[in-house]
């Protein structure tokens, strides 16, 4: 991993090494990835205020995220199969994690299960849930969650209709993978990645099999998706989360200041300002884009989370001077896990570690509380000068 000097070169690598119809799902955004794109975007035109002669000889990326102590202000986002990146996905990258000292959260849609992941780690672990129609079913799982003694509860909120992904169509893109001549071809060029997705612990959903009807043979991930999830889920299904778990509770996927007010009064701790990573409603806001406003909102009820196109240091710092206490990452581990497994989702993490610590050595500031709007060129209350 010598020579990989960003998260763009652990996606080209990961390109290579996982075959097309995973590595576009990973990749990939909704209907014309407008919303995909302007993630990337809104962030990249957040300019720096460079400062100098500032002593950043003590920069301290700590943190705490949901009251416990983080080594930077960073998560690794809830991403379904991760076991289809690499063979035991799941528990590679919540053991980098965990090593580097911040929390991993694990999918309703992994491959591994919560069991499998618990018995591999020796942290605590969050779990996310999609709420689906059968409440039995959900109830059990939140009760596996509890048992595994998950740290937190991440309720993903943006989900109840799924955004059609035209390149998964394309690809038809099936778990587990269904054979075609041009997908052997593609296989047939990737011999490690299948050596390790057979050595792996499973190659389905390991949280759903054995547990929720009709899943024995799921094949077209959105259409399943589409018969199983919950279209009705509302603030009341909230209320039912959070009277039979115990513990932290997480909002996640709100991109709007009505939803955040809502949010507030639902007994939730922290919410994550999200879109899903362009993969739900194309056309809608960057997630940057509405973050300051969410904060300005709810930001003293509820610690304010971000996720959406972050893929270096800067990114996080951009969201943190923005009010963001903490921020989630999908792609940019996703992309580490596919190109070299457990050292690969290290090696991100680390990039961003360091792209932090030097964007706040440049910018004069030694410690996550002291970044805020002052570090930005164009905020009212960061230009000195103008
Ligand atoms: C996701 N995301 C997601 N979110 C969630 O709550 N449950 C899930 O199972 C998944 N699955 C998933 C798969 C893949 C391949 C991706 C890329 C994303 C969304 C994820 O948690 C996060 O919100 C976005 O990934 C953030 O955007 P970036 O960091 O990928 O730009």
């Amino acid at each position: 991993m010598k020579h990989i000097t960003c998260i763009e070169d652990l996606r080209q690598l990961h390109m290579r090494r996982v075959p097309k119809a995973f590595f576009d799902y990973a990749d990939r955004g909704s209907y014309t990835e407008q919303t995909l794109r302007a993630n990337r975007a809104d962030l990249e035109a957040i300019r720096f205020r460079q400062r100098i002669l500032v002593d950043v000889s003590k920069r301290d990326l700590s943190t705490t995220i949901l009251g416990e102590p983080a080594s930077l202000p960073l998560i690794l986002a809830p991403v379904g199969l991760l076991g289809m990146q690499h063979g035991d996905g799941e528990i590679l990258a919540c053991r980098a994690a965990q090593a580097a000292g911040i929390p991993f959260t694990l999918s309703t849609m992994s491959i591994c299960s919560i069991e499998d992941v618990a018995a591999s780690v020796d942290k605590p672990f969050w779990f996310q849930l999609y709420v689906m129609k059968d409440r039995g079913f959900i109830k059990a799982l939140i009760e596996r969650a509890i048992a595994a003694k998950c740290s937190a509860l991440v309720l993903t909120v943006d989900l109840q209709v799924i955004g059609q992904r035209h390149q998964d169509i394309k690809n038809g893109m099936t778990v587990p993978p269904e054979w075609s001549l041009s997908k052997l071809f593609d296989f047939a060029t990737k011999p490690a990645w299948i050596s390790g997705v057979l050595r792996g612990k499973r190659r389905t959903f390991g949280n759903l099999m054995g547990h929720l009807k009709g899943t024995d043979d799921i094949t077209a991930l959105s259409s399943w998706i589409s018969t199983q999830f919950d279209t009705s889920l509302n603030w009341k299904d909230v209320e039912w989360i959070r009277s039979i778990w115990p513990g932290k509770l997480v909002l996640k996927g709100i991109l709007d200041v009505e939803d955040a007010n809502e949010a507030a009064k639902s007994g939730a701790q922290a919410l994550v300002v999200s879109n899903h990573g362009g993969r739900q409603l194309d056309g809608a806001l960057s997630s940057i884009e509405i973050l300051p406003e969410i904060v300005e909102a709810v930001g003293s009820q509820m610690e304010i989370m971000f996720d959406g196109g972050i893929r270096s240091g800067q990114d996080v710092m951009r969201a943190l001077a923005l009010g963001a206490k903490s921020c989630m990452i999908g792609r940019a581990f996703a992309h580490g896990l596919g190109a070299g497994g457990e050292a690969g989702v290290a090696k991100a993490i680390d990039l961003i570690r360091n792209e932090l610590s030097v964007t706040m050595g440049l910018t004069g500031v030694n410690t996550i509380a002291e970044i805020d709007e002052r570090v930005l060129a164009d905020s009212p209350r960061g230009h000195n000068a103008r």
